[in-house]
């Protein structure tokens, strides 16, 4: 087979949906059911349309664009990922496999090729947790992970559920009617910079995936008294911040002291209350996010953590109520997938190594239906979730060939 892939194009076309955003450039911030987010899916819709891909969207706002196959009743294959960006984000994570996704479609039509199976790119609704505080929305209903009354309940900051936020954005039927039927994807492929450095480290330019790691996340609520900052003597105080701060202490050691370079845990909000430099806080709201390849060994690192937080509840006289927001366990992709991308990358003889995401796609959801495999290129520096993120259109155009040959095999 013939392929080409049309780099430049396929240039213009991330810088131009980076335009899509609520961030000052080079930054890039796309949160779920924003305009940005809504005017976004709207224009790369219809550049499938223009290919002649057929749309759909689901009650959660998935869109689906297929390329009907020459057997219409075969289950698909299905590629792509997200387009939402958490806030002072980058212009290519999940842009390159929604982007590149279409690119690979094109690079095959023009090819001449014709698929048995339909090959259906999907972006997916809120892979980013930003505004209701938990990823992969649209893929973990897509699964069933996720029931339709769980996620109608989800709140944002402002207290407007999914169901009121998705309806007024226009988005209409049923959340329940979300989930696929077992056997509607014959495989899953998704194309994703690599958001660390070993690629770049090791100077390849390809990453099989073969495990993502599994992701848990919850809320902390710490309450302790407040008072004058001048008045309330320091043996008095019951001060919530200065608990935040030993518990986020804590959840680095824990991280650290798990013994395997692949537990990681971040606490990335710190709201404190009443913010005010004069006052004690009284109220503090923190959230964690930990992850590792092992779910044994992530779940100990809790055990540590919540045994932090008793102590620490204790000695400074707090309160601490944690709300669990999710702890999945991590995926193994599909050996037939992993077969297919690395017979596509002998056969372009591009070198590639084999490697687990540290990071959560929503792969990990859709391994849950569907035999599931990724594939990574490099970021400079390893360096993402910032508006300096960058892959270079060499290593994208490297990544979508073996993504558009992957999908030739599957779907043949
Ligand atoms: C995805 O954006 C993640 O946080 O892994
Ligand atoms: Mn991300
Ligand atoms: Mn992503």
């Amino acid at each position: 087979m013939n392929l080409h892939i049309d780099s430049e194009r396929l240039k213009g076309e991330i810088e131009e949906l980076a335009k899509i955003s609520n961030a000052e450039p080079p930054a890039v911030t796309r949160v779920v059911f924003s305009r940005a987010d809504l005017e976004a899916r709207a224009w790369v819709a219809a550049l499938c349309s223009d290919v002649g891909l057929q749309i759909r969207q689901d009650a959660i706002g998935n869109t689906f664009a297929r390329w009907v196959g020459s057997d219409a009743s075969a289950p698909a294959v299905g590629t792509g990922s997200h387009i939402d960006a958490i806030p002072n984000a980058g212009k290519y994570d999940g842009v390159v496999g929604v982007l590149g996704g279409l690119a690979a479609i094109r690079a095959l039509q023009r090819s001449g090729f014709t698929p048995r199976h339909s090959i259906e790119l999907l972006i997916f609704t809120s892979e980013e947790p930003t505004r209701f505080g938990v990823g992969c929305l649209g893929s973990r209903m897509l699964s069933g992970t996720l029931s339709a009354e769980a996620a109608a309940a989800l709140t944002d900051k402002d207290g407007h559920t999914v169901d009121e936020v998705r309806r007024s954005a226009g988005i209409a039927g049923e959340l329940r009617d979300v989930r696929l039927p077992t056997g509607y994807y014959k495989a899953f492929v998704e194309l994703h910079i690599e958001q660390g450095p070993l690629l770049e480290r090791q100077g390849l330019p390809l990453g099989i995936v073969s495990r993502i790691a599994a992701p848990a996340s919850l809320r902390w609520e710490i309450t302790g008294a407040g008072g004058h900052a001048g008045g309330v003597l320091m043996p008095d105080r019951r001060d919530a911040l200065c608990a935040a701060a030993e518990l986020i202490l804590a959840v680095e050691a824990a991280a650290r002291g798990s013994g395997a370079v692949d537990t990681v845990a971040t606490v990335g909000v710190c709201d404190v209350f009443p913010g005010a430099v004069n006052s004690i806080p009284s109220r503090v709201h923190l959230m964690l996010d930990i992850r590792d390849t092992d779910l044994a060994r992530r779940d100990g690192a809790m055990q540590a953590i919540a045994a932090a937080c008793q102590s620490i509840a204790s000695k400074r006289n707090v309160t601490i109520a944690a709300q669990p927001i999710n702890a999945d366990a991590p995926a193994d992709c599909s050996p037939q997938v992993i077969a297919a991308l690395t017979d596509s990358c002998r056969e372009l003889s591009f070198p590639f190594t084999t490697m687990v995401s540290r990071a959560y796609h929503d792969s990990l959801f859709m391994s849950r239906i569907a035999p599931t495999g990724m594939l990574f290129i490099p970021c400079r520096n390893g360096v993402s979730h910032r508006p300096d993120e960058y892959s270079s259109p060499e290593d994208i155009a490297r990544g979508v060939l073996v993504l558009a040959q992957t999908l030739a095999r599957l779907s043949a």
